[in-house]
């Protein structure tokens, strides 16, 4: 392993280039103006996997944007098959003028390079390829046997990703998964997150009149859709934060006495994370601590809230149409599915007759967790602390990447979460960053993770 890690010591500036060249590319998955720039990441990653000593590199078209797939399969039929996933299209970057720089002109400043996808997740998924790399370009070999997939759409819920899984099982047929698409606990502590939390994410459109009306004429004998709309979310929380949906609550696994005083165990500085988000104070639902209500318990927001005159200056208007955008985040056992069924019930109910609604599912995903005494949990615990010198932490992580789920249903694989990213990288937000000494160290702990993995045995 000492030449691949020189290798990688010796290979940090060229490293940062190529990066510098992948996150230039403006991958939003969402905006159609979008498709050819998404398609030039994949192309990119194409080129790159092909230049890096990767075999069998493909891009495979689907309805939406491009799985990019390699392998290496030469490790013997007595090491673990290792698939790699992860994403190359990034969020949408408005406010663009809250980015003290350029979103897709990478600039790097107090070790750390600022970027559109640094840290979510063009920059972790980079990092892979380069810890292929050096194995690949050292010692013409890979210890383990590998697939890679990479795909356009995660951050629009993978919407083609779980058709290709189920179509070409037999393609991706492997022990394990591993992602790089979540953060380190903190800074300086490795981690290994064991659990994501899925979501339900709803649109609610609420129309009142037929057309928009002088709020002076017609204000106070017809229902504004934005007043009602609003008095329809007060009822979905009551004021300890529980949610109010009737049976959102059934399925919920309740969190056991040993995870509690786990969580417990993590280190977390209230005044800190206070000062860091420049709250006064902290909300949540009563019972539970922070690093709980954001990890381990389920959740209900808007994430968008829209209708009448939003530009300057005043407008009198009584709006015909209001609407909004709520996510729910879910842990386990909540299903999606079932969810979105007690949301749209619930919202029927309660809204009132002088308005009309229309609930959208716009997509979901399972909650997950890895069991940590998988073998390839241990080995990425060996891995983390010949990368950073430090003993890793175990977490849960708030966030969610539906497909790990898909990868458990359809390929019987459990997912090992090794993520190099930090709480305050401003993903999806402007100013999105990644720390640069955790993406060399992260390159190093990747190439050692593969050794270690080609140690259990199957
Ligand atoms: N990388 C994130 C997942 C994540 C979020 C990890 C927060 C660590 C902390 C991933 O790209 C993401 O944003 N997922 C979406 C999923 C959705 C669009 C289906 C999410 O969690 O909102
Ligand atoms: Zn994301």
């Amino acid at each position: 392993m000492s030449e691949i890690i020189k290798y990688i010591e010796s290979n940090k500036d060229r490293y940062l280039k190529e990066l510098i060249e992948f996150l230039s590319i403006p991958s939003i998955s969402n905006d159609e103006e979008k498709k050819k720039d998404v398609k030039d990441a994949a192309l990119w990653l194409e080129k790159e996997m092909k230049k890096s000593g990767l075999e069998n590199v493909k891009v495979f078209e689907t309805a939406g944007h491009p799985i990019v797939y390699a392998d290496y399969l030469k490790a013997g039929k007595n090491k673990p098959t290792v698939l790699i996933y992860g994403h190359y299209d990034v969020q949408p970057v408005d406010p663009l003028e809250l980015w003290t720089d350029p979103p897709f002109s990478p600039v790097v400043r107090d070790g750390k390079i600022y970027a559109r996808g640094s840290a979510d997740d063009k920059g972790q998924i980079f990092m892979h390829i380069k810890g292929l790399e050096a194995h690949l370009q050292v010692s013409k070999s890979l210890p383990v046997n590998i697939k890679v997939i990479f795909e356009g759409e995660e951050e629009v819920g993978s919407i083609n990703l779980e058709k290709f899984i189920s179509d070409q099982k037999e393609l991706l047929k492997s022990d394990y998964v591993v992602i790089s698409d979540t953060s380190m606990y903190t800074d300086n502590l490795p981690s290994i997150c064991y659990g994501l939390r899925g979501l339900c994410f709803m649109q609610v459109d609420i129309t009142g009149p037929n057309r928009d009306l002088h709020s002076g004429s017609y204000g106070g004998g017809v229902e504004n859709p934005i007043n009602a709309l609003a008095n329809m979310i007060t009822k979905l929380k009551d004021d300890k934060g529980r949610i109010l949906i009737d049976g959102f609550y059934d399925d919920v696994l309740k969190l056991t006495k040993k995870e509690r005083e786990e969580f417990a165990r993590l280190p977390f500085e209230e005044d800190k994370y206070k000062e860091d988000l420049g709250v006064e104070e902290l909300y949540g639902e009563e019972g539970y601590t922070t690093i709980e209500r954001v990890s381990a318990r389920p959740t209900l927001d808007c994430n968008g809230i829209w209708g009448g005159y939003q530009g300057q200056g005043a407008k009198t208007v009584l709006p015909s149409l209001a609407g909004a955008k709520i996510s729910m985040r879910l842990v386990p056992n909540q299903d999606p599915a079932k969810i979105a069924v007690l949301f749209e019930d619930y919202l029927k109910k309660i809204a009132p007759r002088s308005v009309k609604i229309k609930v959208t599912s716009l997509h979901g995903g399972k909650p997950s967790v890895t069991p940590i005494d998988t073998p390839a949990i241990e080995a990425a615990v060996t891995a983390l602390k010949k990368g950073f010198g430090v003993e890793p932490v175990y977490f849960k992580e708030g966030g969610s990447i539906p497909i790990v789920n898909t990868f458990k249903e359809e390929l019987g694989a459990d997912s090992i979460l090794l993520g190099f990213g930090l709480p305050d990288d401003n993903i999806h937000s402007p100013n999105e960053k990644f720390d640069l000494s955790n993406f060399y160290r992260g390159i190093s702990t990747l190439a050692y993770y593969y050794d270690e993995l080609s140690k259990i045995k199957i």
